[in-house]
């Protein structure tokens, strides 16, 4: 599973064959610049999530909850995740955590027909009860707390549970324990997927790409360098030349002057 916020990244992902794409609430990071994932709305989720969904044919959609849209009621979740099928057309929902009400929150989706994938360990919706980003699930008490809610969201019906930087001997002892996919992301080569940030893959995240994330490409750098020789070629008159310019084919009369094609 990769992220991916938009038509073009979409048909990318669809056109290499990963099955499954992702469009995160990280949004509010990489797309839109906000510091954190909180501020990301329902209506943000649902427009980013159609243009994911007309970039691809066969992956599967799954589209991030954003934060408060299913924390306060499970009349607020069935209905956002509503929105996010239907106007946004994505094939399933995610949600962070795995306290009762999460637990509740999953079951009452599932029971409505909405496929629901869980998210355990570093919920970044979180970030200001868990004091930063660091690594879950690090004391005897914390791994039994995740494993016991991994299995509760597999007993309400989560077809799939992402856990993200939690130590891989504990991920690799969940994956085995359930029966549902485990997709990692900084939790070892044990989970049965992976899924990264499009813009840590691709080596487009500007200023900072965290440990976990392996960059496949340099596209920040071919962009800007792309870019710089562009602007240089334009200020140097350089561009366009005449491959990217039309002319006229007759000469076209402006009553004080005669406009003349090309000889
Ligand atoms: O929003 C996101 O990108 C995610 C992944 C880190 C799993 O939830």
């Amino acid at each position: 599973m990769v992220t991916a916020y938009d038509y073009t990244s979409a048909l990318l992902a669809d056109r290499a064959g990963i099955p499954m794409i992702l469009v995160g609430d990280s949004m509010a990071q990489t797309m839109l610049g906000f510091e954190d994932t909180l501020p990301v709305t329902v209506d943000d989720m649902v427009r980013h999530t159609a243009a994911v969904v007309r970039g691809t044919e066969k992956a599967f959609v799954v589209a991030d909850m954003p934060f408060m849209s299913y924390q306060a009621s499970t009349a607020d979740a069935l209905r956002n995740a509503g929105r996010l099928l239907k106007e946004g057309g994505a094939q399933a929902v995610k949600l962070e955590g795995g306290g009762a009400a999460a637990i509740e929150t999953v079951r009452a989706l599932v029971d409505a027909g909405v496929a629901a994938m869980g998210h355990l360990g570093l919920t970044p919706q979180s970030v200001h009860q868990l004091g930063g980003y660091g690594v879950q699930g690090k004391t005897s008490a914390a791994a039994s707390a995740l494993i016991d809610a991994a299995m509760e969201l597999e007993k309400a019906g989560a077809f799939a549970l992402v856990l993200e930087l939690v130590p891989a001997e504990l991920a690799r002892e969940v994956s085995e324990r359930l029966t549902i996919p485990t997709i990692g992301i900084g939790a070892g080569a044990g989970c049965d997927g992976q899924v990264q940030v499009w813009h840590d893959l691709l080596g487009l995240s500007v200023d900072f790409t965290p440990r976990h994330a392996a960059k496949y490409a340099e596209v920040g750098a071919t962009v800007l360098d792309a870019l710089r020789r562009w602007a240089d070629d334009v200020r140097a008159r350089r561009f366009p030349t005449d491959a990217e310019t039309s002319h006229l084919k007759e000469p076209l009369d402006l009553g004080s002057k005669t406009l003349t094609p090309p000889d």
